[in-house]
């Protein structure tokens, strides 16, 4: 599987994604991931680098994580494979119970879907369905993912790109505005507010106290469902198994994709309560998906929720969250350049200053051994995302990391 770096990027850009690798070239990054362990991963050229971005998520556990390893090849000698969506299946149904049970509230259903965006899709139409209404409300910049009904609330500038906006059917409002949100819902007529519980794409902005809970108010009055898109924010990542339950908040659909799959196999899913699954008992063949909940898939979701709910994972994450914001907090009383930290778990946005203030940052991490991605819809913010199993001894060498950035961006 060797080839040159030069090589693997001279094919990506004659046949992938010339584009993407333009606009990293711009910025000085040439990522070419090789090799990869726990929160590890290896440029070609060698280089070592500590991953903070993960992802979105999708490497929560870490890369390679050996229980999922060793699961994925107990999968291989089973005699299984993907499966056939159109029949019952132990896994699958297995699966459906654990995520039902380690939701908030009265789920009761699981929609199962190859990747996050897909998921999201699932969770519009059963919206839709169920309240016989179209339109959904989703934040000014949000983000959940680019298919077809994903990519049509929220931004959608690349949904317009690919003429695929749907105008009359999505609606916007600044995130934590109660106001806006209460006009949005006024007539009755919202299928749906869709909302991540803290929105990665923006930088993570923390949700004001009271706002998630009075955004579900809002949607009980008016008959309107809760979508909490938990792509991002959830299995454990904030300290709690979703991150909407840290705000009190029992959604009625859950999505979950990402690091559901353990960074081995695609798999996400949507979970919904009894009025969104309302469909599920009218037409079973209203949504299908070939790879959707597959087998394999499966057999590694169970193992990762079984990781991300053990106590002990819990308690660690805890942990190691505050003293990441003790740390985080020392770093920004000594410089100025870093604006804001906005922590939630090992969730964290940091805000540099200047427009573009976390572009430059991003450089200077990934000439410092960190790969962190700046936010998309605000350049300023820093994604700044340890894997569950961040220590205190990788927490001080990213902040050294970061110190070092800092220094270098600012002299
Ligand atoms: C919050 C959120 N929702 C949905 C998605 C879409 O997931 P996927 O890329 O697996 O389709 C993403 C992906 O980044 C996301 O961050």
């Amino acid at each position: 599987m060797s080839a040159s770096k030069d090589r693997v990027i001279e094919l990506n850009k004659g046949y992938v994604c010339p584009d993407k690798i333009r606009i990293f070239n711009q910025i000085g990054i040439d990522l070419v991931i090789g090799k990869r362990e726990g929160p590890y991963i290896y440029d070609l050229d060698g280089k070592k680098l500590i991953d903070i971005h993960i992802n979105g998520g999708t490497y929560n556990l870490g890369h390679r994580h050996p229980e999922i390893i060793k699961t994925m090849k107990e999968a291989l000698e089973m005699p299984i494979d993907i499966g056939n969506h159109h029949f019952p299946s132990l896994l699958r149904g297995q699966v459906a119970e654990m995520l039902v049970t380690l939701c908030p509230g009265d789920m009761k259903y699981c929609v199962f879907a190859s990747g996050g965006s897909e998921a999201v899709d699932i969770a519009v139409k059963s919206a839709r369905h169920a309240t016989q209404r179209r339109k959904i409300v989703s934040i000014d910049n949000g983000y959940h993912g680019r298919t077809g009904l994903s990519g049509a609330v929220g931004n959608t500038k690349n949904a317009a790109f690919f003429l695929s906006d749907t105008p009359d059917d999505s609606v916007t409002v600044p995130f934590n505005d109660v106001f806006a949100m209460k006009g949005a819902l006024s007539k009755e007529d919202i299928a749906a507010v869709i909302l991540e519980t803290i929105p990665a794409t923006l930088g993570f902005p923390l949700p004001e106290n009271g706002y998630l809970a009075e955004v579900k108010s809002i949607c009980e009055q008016t008959g309107t469902l809760f979508i909490a898109d938990e792509v991002q924010t959830g299995l454990s990542r904030s300290g709690k198994i979703w991150a909407i339950e840290k705000f009190g908040v029992v959604p009625d659909i859950i999505v979950s994709a990402k690091g559901l799959s353990g960074g081995m196999y695609p798999i996400a899913a949507a979970i919904l309560n009894e009025k969104a699954g309302s469909w599920l008992l009218e037409d079973g063949f209203a949504h299908v998906s070939t790879f959707g909940g597959s087998e394999i898939g499966c057999h590694i979701a169970k193992k990762v929720l079984e990781i991300i709910s053990r106590p002990e994972t819990l308690d660690h994450v805890n942990r190691v969250s505050k003293y990441l914001a003790d740390s985080l907090e020392k770093l920004q009383e000594k410089y100025s350049h870093l604006i804001e930290v906005r922590q939630c778990g090992l969730i964290a946005g940091l805000k540099f200053e200047g427009e573009i203030g976390a572009v430059t940052m991003s450089k200077a991490l990934y000439d410092n051994g960190v790969w962190a991605m700046f936010s998309g819809y605000d350049l300023s913010v820093l994604q700044f995302k340890p894997y569950l199993f961040t220590d205190e001894v990788l927490v001080d060498e990213l902040m050294d990391k970061l110190e070092k950035s800092i220094v270098q961006c600012t002299s």
